[in-house]
């Protein structure tokens, strides 16, 4: 039987400015039958997260770059549909970096099969890049003790709402930054976010001062510019600063200027430091049961935005940068 599949490749760079359409290009391909050891995948779903950008302006240096003509890169779960002696049965659910194409042939070598109970969508969100995200780049990074205060900014996103839900666990005050009304709203009477600051409202600075009277302990950035300025004005004494994300910047052609405040690192002796959550891919099924078990025990919720339709791949990624998902960016096909 031949299989045609449907693809997404990458036709532009979207260097210094937004994702546009013609960033992408729709091509259907025919795929070769599978070979000994391996499969015929049918994709399911798949997963959106805004260094797909980075990866597409072919800058981010921790990951090989995209040629134009590559298909579009992302994480995706797939379905067994034909397995010819390869490493998963049909029917089997298995989730990894499969690209933007609706059906691939593929060995598996770097696909895992999808054992939870929880819905297979949350190894793309809670139990995926993002829930190891928040929990590698708090824990290992932030090193929060109980009582610390934990500001978040990109709060009510995939990563930044998982981030205050397990400082809480942790014993520590969770304050989050968001855009907008609804946003703060949520995070405070459903994610359990002790106060959120809203700073499409302006004056972030003083939000933060009157939410945080003591100080931050543990910033955790997911915006960086203007925002992780203002978040470094108020850092308490031994604070640490980590630096996740910067998707202010992500749609500009020039880094911002270095923040103004970074002089309080000297005076409150604290410490500033990035990470890339790939360094500790080992600890990830670990991490992973761990995160599970608070879902299941009831300390974290997630929260998903599933879109649909193969063909809305290219908008549905746009929406991480207009802040229109909330939760997890997903799609499903
Ligand atoms: N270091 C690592 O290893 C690692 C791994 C994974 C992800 N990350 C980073 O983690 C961050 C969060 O990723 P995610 O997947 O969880 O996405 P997300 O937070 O679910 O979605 C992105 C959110 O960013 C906010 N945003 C967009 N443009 C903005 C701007 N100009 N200024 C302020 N906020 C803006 C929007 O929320 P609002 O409506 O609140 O503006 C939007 O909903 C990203 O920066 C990503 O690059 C880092």
């Amino acid at each position: 039987m031949t299989i045609v599949a449907r693809q997404w490749l990458l036709n532009g760079h979207p260097r210094g400015r937004g994702i546009l359409d013609s960033d992408f290009k729709l091509v259907e391909t025919e795929l070769r039958d599978p070979g000994p050891g391996e499969m015929l995948l049918k994709t399911r779903w798949l997963g959106f997260d805004p260094a797909q950008k980075g990866w597409m302006e072919n800058i981010a240096d921790y990951v090989a770059p995209m040629a134009i003509g590559d298909v579009m890169r992302g994480s995706g779960i797939c379905e067994v549909l034909e397995s010819n002696g390869g490493r998963f049965s049909k029917g089997d659910l298995v989730f990894g970096t499969t690209g933007w194409t609706d059906h691939l042939v593929s060995d598996g070598a770097e696909l895992t099969r999808i054992e939870t109970d929880l819905s297979p969508t949350a190894v793309l969100s809670v139990l995926g890049t993002t829930g190891v995200t928040a929990y590698c780049g708090l824990f290992k990074v932030g090193k929060p003790v109980a009582g610390d205060t934990v500001l978040v900014s990109g709060a009510a996103g995939a990563t930044g709402s998982i981030v205050g839900q397990l400082a809480k666990i942790a014993g520590c005050r969770a304050v989050g930054i968001a855009g907008g009304a609804d946003k703060c709203k949520w995070l405070v009477e459903e994610a359990g976010y002790d106060a959120a600051i809203d700073y499409k409202a302006g004056d972030v600075r003083r939000q933060i001062k009157e939410h945080c009277p003591n100080g931050v302990d543990v910033i955790f950035d997911n915006v960086g510019g203007a925002i992780l300025n203002d978040m470094l004005a108020q850092i308490a004494t031994g604070a640490r600063v980590v630096i996740c994300g910067g998707i202010s910047r992500y749609e500009t052609g020039s880094l911002p200027a270095g923040p103004q405040n970074y002089f309080n690192l000297v005076f409150r002796r604290a410490s500033m430091a990035g990470f890339i959550v790939l360094d500790w891919a080992p600890e990830f099924p670990a991490i992973r049961k761990r995160l599970e078990g608070f879902v299941r025990d009831g300390h974290l919720a997630y929260r998903e935005d599933i879109q649909h339709g193969f063909e809305n791949a290219p908008t549905t990624l746009k929406r991480l940068f207009t802040g229109d998902n909330r939760g997890k960016q997903l799609l499903q096909i």
